[in-house]
């Protein structure tokens, strides 16, 4: 599954959901990067001014990172990817190498832009253990990490500066895709400006329809078989 939206739309909440509710991975290229960043490593220092930018990293090393993301047996009963592709590039790559996998399943999270900037304005992230914590939880109010007590931070990219910027590369490079995906009605769109519970059951139906219809593909290309082995 592949989980498309603008920063802000409820992409990695609901990746988190998917995972959980399906058992496979969330693989989720920002996390990747920032705890790149965090410890420093090579691929962190690469990215770091880009990211605090707003911009995106380039699609040779986020297709290096995804490609071995994906070689891990972790994946092989599926995975739900969240910030990749954000290129058409980026998902021309994807499609190679899921070719033999089964199509995959693409949801884009609509929501409108003065809710993305009211809820990047109140995200919060624990500092210790990572926890997103937003509107709906009171981020702005709690002075520690309702999971674990840790100190509760602003995402560095959530400056509204870096937002408004984010919001550009996302309407320049990524809302193609849309369009990519639209073409060979792999994509389901789902409103994401309601409670996080209603767009999970949404986007929970979304996937059943797409497990169905790709059951009875599957069983009339059977049937034809039979038929012309006959
Ligand atoms: P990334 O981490 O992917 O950031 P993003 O796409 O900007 O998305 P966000 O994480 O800001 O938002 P989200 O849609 O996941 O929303 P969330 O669930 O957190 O990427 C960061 C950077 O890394 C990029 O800018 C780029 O530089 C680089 N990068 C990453 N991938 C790349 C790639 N493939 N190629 C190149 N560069 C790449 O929710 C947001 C807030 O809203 C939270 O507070 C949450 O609690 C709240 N919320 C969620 N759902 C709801 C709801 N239904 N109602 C009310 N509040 C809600």
């Amino acid at each position: 599954m592949v989980i498309l939206g603008p920063p802000g739309a409820g992409k990695g909440t609901q990746a988190e959901r998917l995972a959980r509710a399906y058992g496979i991975p969330k693989i989720s290229t920002g996390d990747i990067l920032r705890e790149a960043v965090a410890l420093e490593t090579e691929l962190g220092r690469r990215a770091r001014a880009t990211m605090a930018a707003g911009g995106l990293v380039s699609d040779t090393i986020m297709n290096g990172i995804v490609s071995e993301r994906l070689a891990r047996a972790d994946t092989a009963r599926g995975f739900v990817l969240d910030g990749y592709p954000r290129t058409v590039a980026q998902a021309e790559f994807l499609d190679e190498l899921v070719a033999g996998r089964g199509p995959l399943i693409v949801v884009e999270i609509r929501v409108p832009l003065e809710e993305l900037v009211r809820r990047l304005s109140g995200r919060r992230v624990c500092g210790a253990c990572g926890a997103v914590v937003g509107h709906l939880d009171g981020a702005e109010a709690l002075a520690a990490c309702p999971r674990c007590g840790g100190g509760l931070v602003a995402r560095s990219d959530d400056d509204p500066e870096v937002v408004r910027e984010r919001l550009r590369v996302y309407e320049r490079d990524t809302q193609p895709l849309v369009e990519f995906y639209r073409r060979r009605s792999t994509l389901f769109v789902v409103d994401g400006h309601q409670s996080p519970d209603r767009v999970a059951e949404q986007i929970a139906r979304v996937v059943t329809a797409a497990a169905e219809a790709r059951r009875d593909a599957a069983a009339t290309a059977d049937l034809g078989g039979r038929t012309e082995r006959r």
